[in-house]
């Protein structure tokens, strides 16, 4: 037999990301920031790609501070050109990308039949075609150093159920679900890892901005009811997720859609009520 079958030696350091370079779209606030400043907790160098410059500079002294070298770059991924750029801009001012984020995006909810035309097509370039042009010059600059990597798209539970006003989010989401999938099989024979996190709501300070009552006693106490581990999502929760796929604690993971959602994707129509606990329909 030429396999020890015996053998083990994970080490606590296998979830370490000590030399290697990540960058995260969207970095400059919410789950991005988050993100980023996990990555670089565990070691990694970040280059922050956002449209906010001021918002991105802000995360990158936060990951100075941890003694991690940060890198802003100002794009719009939207912007085809612009999305590949920022991967050379990268590759020149950090030497590598290891580890992409794709996290930039959003929605606002509003019913399909409401929606104008350039409505429906920022939605689609910013949450479906997006990623691809990043993805792709990223994949490519893996590929062509040779030491594999790690690529997490930033879904949403909403690519995985009905999500009534967010239908063409959803569509996107979804799509960007199998272009996980399928990329993990392209990328495969370089070492190449493609996973897709799915969070259900994590409060933002856009979201508390734009929707206050998310955050409200009266928000929090709906959540506790229907979330399954009694909470919303927060920063640390998403970053958690990430830092474990992006490092050799996943090394066998690819392919695969790791919901972050304190349980809502599972409890799939089912809800608490104070007085009989869980139930189907309430
Ligand atoms: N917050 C949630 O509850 C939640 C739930 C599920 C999925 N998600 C997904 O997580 C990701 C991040 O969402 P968030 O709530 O943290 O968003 P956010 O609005 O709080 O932050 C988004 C960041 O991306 C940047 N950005 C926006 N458009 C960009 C573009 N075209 N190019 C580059 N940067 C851009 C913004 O400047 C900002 O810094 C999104 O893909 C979203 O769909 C969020």
């Amino acid at each position: 037999m030429d396999q020890d079958l015996s053998r083990t030696s994970l080490s606590r350091d296998a979830i370490l990301l000590t030399g290697q370079v990540a960058l995260v779209t969207g970095g400059g606030g919410g789950i991005g920031r988050g993100i980023a400043l996990g990555l670089a907790e565990f070691g990694a160098d970040v280059a922050i790609v956002d449209i906010d410059g001021e918002a991105a500079e802000r995360v990158a002294a936060l990951v100075r501070e941890k003694g991690r070298q940060a890198l802003v770059i100002v794009a719009d991924v939207m912007d085809r050109d612009a999305a590949r750029g920022a991967v050379a801009t990268a590759l020149e001012g950090l030497g590598a990308v290891d580890i992409l984020v794709n996290n930039a995006g959003g929605t606002r909810p509003i019913k399909l039949v409401d929606m104008t035309d350039r409505q429906i097509d920022r939605q689609i370039d910013l949450n479906l075609k997006g990623l691809v042009a990043i993805t792709q010059a990223a994949a490519k600059a893996m590929i062509a150093r040779g030491a594999g990597g790690s690529i997490i798209n930033i879904a949403s539970i909403e690519g995985l159920r009905a999500a009534p006003t967010y239908s063409v989010y959803a569509a996107c989401k979804a799509g960007m679900l199998n272009f996980t999938r399928t990329l993990a099989l392209e990328l495969g024979e370089h070492a190449i890892r493609v996973n897709a996190i799915a969070p259900d709501l994590v409060p933002t300070e856009t979201m508390a901005r734009f929707a206050p009552g998310i955050v409200s006693p009266e928000g929090r106490a709906a959540q506790a009811r229907y979330i399954p581990l009694g909470r919303a999502g927060n920063l640390d929760d998403c970053a958690g997720a990430a830092v474990f796929l992006a490092s050799a604690m996943a090394g066998y993971v690819t392919g695969v859609t790791l919901s972050v959602d304190g349980g809502t994707w599972a409890s799939s129509g089912w809800t608490r009520n104070d007085a009989d606990g869980w139930r189907l329909f309430n």
